[in-house]
């Protein structure tokens, strides 16, 4: 923390109204100093206060084209770290809250993904005949591991692209963290799922044999998102007994078997996209986070569509929800008195290193 900065506590017991005109007046203050990047998963009451909103490729670029001097990120670590990653050395990129990270994130660690490269290379030589792909989900240091190896970064929007280039230069990818977006991807190329084999890191050479790992076209990293493996095929079949003329449409991190039930696949932005567009009267069930759902039904009730939310759970994003309105607050007036808080800033070689893998999917991306 800076020398001089204002402490969290007293913000802590703030009202969400209290926090509002503040944040405001805040913002005023720092003009065009400061730009607010917010994910959709966010909660509206930070949500409101973003100057732009997206998916992760979406708003990876608008960090990367921002002048702004501070970016705040109202999103998860990996996000405040691209957005460091791809700015100018001279801003600054601010997470809220800390604690805001990213389950699946955690769920792969350069220790194990060295450990699993060098594994591999007992079997084959992955330098030259494997591809490390990293779901931009994922610590910096996972991005600089596939920017030294020849590997790449993808998101949910442009995860094909990055096979095709991934496929058109070595014969085989490890993809991490999320073994649902890459086979949910794969599977659409015409990858079989026998061709897909899944990497246990907590088991010596992933758990599988010298032969599977022969035959393997994608190995595919034991990760998963916890708020969308609560969806299941059978609440779509609920779903479409009740309401047989519904669209079902879902994030590709949701299981094989319920995007195979979907109508749709596609990323946060394209989720918003597609239900926005489609004609009045349509009814649909959407498998992605709460608060998006949630947005988009209210937004989509004047437009005369009923916008469901899969699981009869609660599944919201509980890291992305740690962004509150007194946390946004507290590094807003922060900045206003020049103390910029919560800086996430990635060492220097390794953000060189993470900045080509994220330069090579910008440059295929659509
Ligand atoms: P999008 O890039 O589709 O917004 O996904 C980010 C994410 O974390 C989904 O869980
Ligand atoms: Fe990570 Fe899942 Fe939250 Fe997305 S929804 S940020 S993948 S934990």
């Amino acid at each position: 923390m800076a020398v001089n900065a204002i402490d969290v506590d007293p913000y802590t017991s703030l009202s969400d109204e209290d926090c509002e005109a503040r944040i405001l007046a805040a913002k005023e203050k720092l003009g065009e100093r400061l730009v607010i990047l917010g994910h959709h998963y966010q909660r509206d009451e930070v949500f409101r206060h973003a100057d732009f909103s997206g998916d992760s490729l979406k708003l990876s670029r608008q960090a990367a084209d921002s002048k702004a001097e501070y970016i705040v990120f109202c999103g998860v670590h990996f996000m405040a770290e691209v957005a460091d990653i791809l700015s100018r050395p001279d801003q600054i990129s601010i997470l809220p809250d800390l604690s805001a990270g990213c389950s699946m994130a955690d769920m792969a660690n350069l220790a194990k993904v060295e450990r699993a490269w060098q594994e591999l290379s007992q079997v084959l030589d992955p330098d030259q005949q494997v591809t490390p792909v990293t779901y931009i989900n994922s610590a910096a240091d996972l991005k600089a591991f596939c920017g030294r190896h020849g590997g790449i970064v993808c998101t949910s929007t442009n995860a094909r692209h990055v096979l095709e280039w991934s496929f058109s230069r070595r014969e085989k990818v490890l993809f991490f963290p999320d073994q649902h977006l890459g086979r949910n991807t794969g599977y659409n190329m015409d990858i079989p799922l026998e061709d897909m084999v899944v990497w246990d890191f907590d088991l010596p050479m992933g758990g599988l044999t010298k032969q599977q790992i022969l035959d393997a076209k994608m190995i595919l990293w034991k990760g998963f998102c916890s708020v969308h493996q609560m969806f299941d095929v059978s609440h779509i079949e609920r779903f479409k007994e009740k309401y047989p003329d519904a669209k079902i449409i879902s994030h590709p991190e949701a299981s094989f078997e319920v995007c195979q039930a979907s109508d749709f696949v596609g990323s946060t932005e394209y989720i918003i996209r597609t239900v926005h567009d489609s004609e009045a009267g349509t009814r649909w069930l959407v498998g992605t986070e709460l608060n998006l759902v949630n947005r988009l039904h209210d937004e989509c009730k004047a437009e005369g569509k009923s916008v469901h939310f899969m699981s009869p759970t609660v599944c919201m994003c509980s890291t992305m929800f740690r962004i509150d309105p007194q946390h946004l607050l507290w590094v807003l007036e922060n900045l206003v008195e020049g103390n910029p808080v919560n800086r996430i800033s990635v060492p220097v070689e390794e953000a060189a290193m993470a900045r080509s893998a994220l330069q090579r999917m910008l440059d295929i991306s659509p």
